[in-house]
């Protein structure tokens, strides 16, 4: 036993008794620093279960709203924010429940509460509704237009000008001008609400524009005609001709 004691190398003893050390400093650590009733009911301190139900509680939860602002509720909940709870707007306001007069919940009035959710964003479904706050209607309150509890748009543009303001102002100089928007997009009345779900329909063959251009059309016979045989047969018309401003070279 001696003899295998002089065998080991002199520093590695030292570095025994280092790990001697090391190991007996973790454990009378551990026995002292962990709390008492860590592990008593699984791999935690059991006393945080109370600890956590001790906090004060700060959110009623929507049902207690409905209560004293019947309705609020009602209209809230018929609407586009019916997903949304009071609170996510007006903040915890259990206090308010309990004491109404004395407490009163948050009213986001300012510019930058809805784009939370309602800034343009392009990994937000699509259909939901965005806008680049920067440029729509800037320097006003939201809830000067939008009623927060049922928001729907104030009144919506009737006109395709007022979104397709450049195509519009190119048609309405053109030999076009006279030709209805709807007469080559079909378009639903839901296409104004939600543009971009609600796509109107575009032409997608020479013939559409063959019923008043070709030269047996049964159109007005001031229109100029052509031979849809022969006229550039292997393109669709809108290749060389820009529906909404057409000249012909
Ligand atoms: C016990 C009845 C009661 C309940 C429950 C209650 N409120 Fe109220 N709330 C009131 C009263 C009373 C007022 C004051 C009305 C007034 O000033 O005209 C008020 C006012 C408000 C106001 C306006 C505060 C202001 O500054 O003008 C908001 C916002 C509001 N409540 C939100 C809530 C929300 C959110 C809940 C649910 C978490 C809720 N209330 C639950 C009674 C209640
Ligand atoms: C999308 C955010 C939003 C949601 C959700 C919301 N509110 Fe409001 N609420 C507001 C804003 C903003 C105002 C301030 C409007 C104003 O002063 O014109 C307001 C005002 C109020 C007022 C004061 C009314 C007044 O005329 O001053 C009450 C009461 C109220 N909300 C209750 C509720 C209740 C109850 C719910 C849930 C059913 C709710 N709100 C949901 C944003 C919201
Ligand atoms: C927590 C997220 C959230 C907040 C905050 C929020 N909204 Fe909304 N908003 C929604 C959702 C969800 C819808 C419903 C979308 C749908 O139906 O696809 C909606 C719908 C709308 C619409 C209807 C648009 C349409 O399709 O006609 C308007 C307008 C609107 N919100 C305005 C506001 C205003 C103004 C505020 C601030 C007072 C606000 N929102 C705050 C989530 C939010
Ligand atoms: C001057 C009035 C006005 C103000 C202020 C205003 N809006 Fe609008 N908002 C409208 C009108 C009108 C529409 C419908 C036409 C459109 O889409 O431009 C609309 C449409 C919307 C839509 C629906 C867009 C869609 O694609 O369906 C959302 C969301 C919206 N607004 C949120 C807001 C938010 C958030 C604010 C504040 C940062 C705000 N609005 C400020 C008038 C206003
Ligand atoms: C509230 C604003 C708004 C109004 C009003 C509106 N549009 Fe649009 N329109 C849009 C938006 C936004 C798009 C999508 C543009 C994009 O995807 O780049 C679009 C796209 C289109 C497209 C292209 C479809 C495609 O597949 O590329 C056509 C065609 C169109 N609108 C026609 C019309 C016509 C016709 C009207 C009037 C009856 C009209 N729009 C009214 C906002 C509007
Ligand atoms: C004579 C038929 C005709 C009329 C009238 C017409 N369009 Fe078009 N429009 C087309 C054709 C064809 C296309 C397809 C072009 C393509 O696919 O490249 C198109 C494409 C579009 C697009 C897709 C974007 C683009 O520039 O290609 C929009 C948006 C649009 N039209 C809006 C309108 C609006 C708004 C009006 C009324 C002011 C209108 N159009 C009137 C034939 C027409
Ligand atoms: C509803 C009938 C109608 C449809 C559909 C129609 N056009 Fe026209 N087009 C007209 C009329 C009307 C004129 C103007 C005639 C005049 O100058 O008096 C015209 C003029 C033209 C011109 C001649 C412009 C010039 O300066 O001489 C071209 C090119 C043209 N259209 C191309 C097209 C194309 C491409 C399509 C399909 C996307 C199309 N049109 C669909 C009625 C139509
Ligand atoms: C490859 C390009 C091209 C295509 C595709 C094309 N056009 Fe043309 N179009 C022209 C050119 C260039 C002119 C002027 C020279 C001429 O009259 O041939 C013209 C002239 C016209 C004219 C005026 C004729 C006149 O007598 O004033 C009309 C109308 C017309 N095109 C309609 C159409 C229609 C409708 C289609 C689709 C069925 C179409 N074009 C496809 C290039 C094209």
């Amino acid at each position: 036993m001696k003899k295998f004691l002089q065998k080991i190398p002199e520093q590695v003893k030292r570095l025994s008794i280092l790990l001697v050390v090391v190991v007996v400093v973790f454990i009378v650590a551990q026995s002292l620093l962990t709390p008492k009733d860590f592990g008593l009911i699984g791999h935690f301190r059991a006393t945080s279960v109370q600890n956590n139900a001790d906090k004060k509680m700060q959110y009623a939860g929507q049902e207690a709203c409905s209560d004293c602002h019947e309705d609020m509720w009602k209209i809230k909940n018929a609407g586009y924010h019916k997903n949304l709870s009071c609170e996510v707007c007006h903040g915890p306001s259990l206090n308010h429940v309990n004491e109404p007069d004395q407490f009163k919940p948050e009213k986001p009035m300012g510019r930058n509460f809805c784009p939370v959710c309602h800034e343009y964003n392009p990994s937000r479904p699509t259909g939901f509704p965005q806008i680049v706050s920067a440029s729509h209607n800037p320097r006003k309150f939201c809830i000067s237009c939008h009623n927060p509890h049922n928001p729907t748009p104030p009144q919506t543009p009737k006109d395709c000008s007022a979104c397709h303001a450049e195509i519009s102002n190119a048609k309405s100089v053109s030999s076009h001008m006279e030709i209805p928007c709807t007469k080559c997009h079909e378009t639903s009345e839901k296409h104004r609400l939600s543009p971009r779900e609600f796509l109107p329909t575009k032409p997608t063959q020479r013939e559409f524009c063959g019923q008043c251009h070709s030269k047996d059309a049964k159109s007005d016979i001031s229109i100029p005609r052509i031979n849809m045989e022969t006229h550039e047969p292997r393109y669709v018309c809108w290749q060389c001709h820009y529906p909404h401003l057409p000249e012909a070279q």
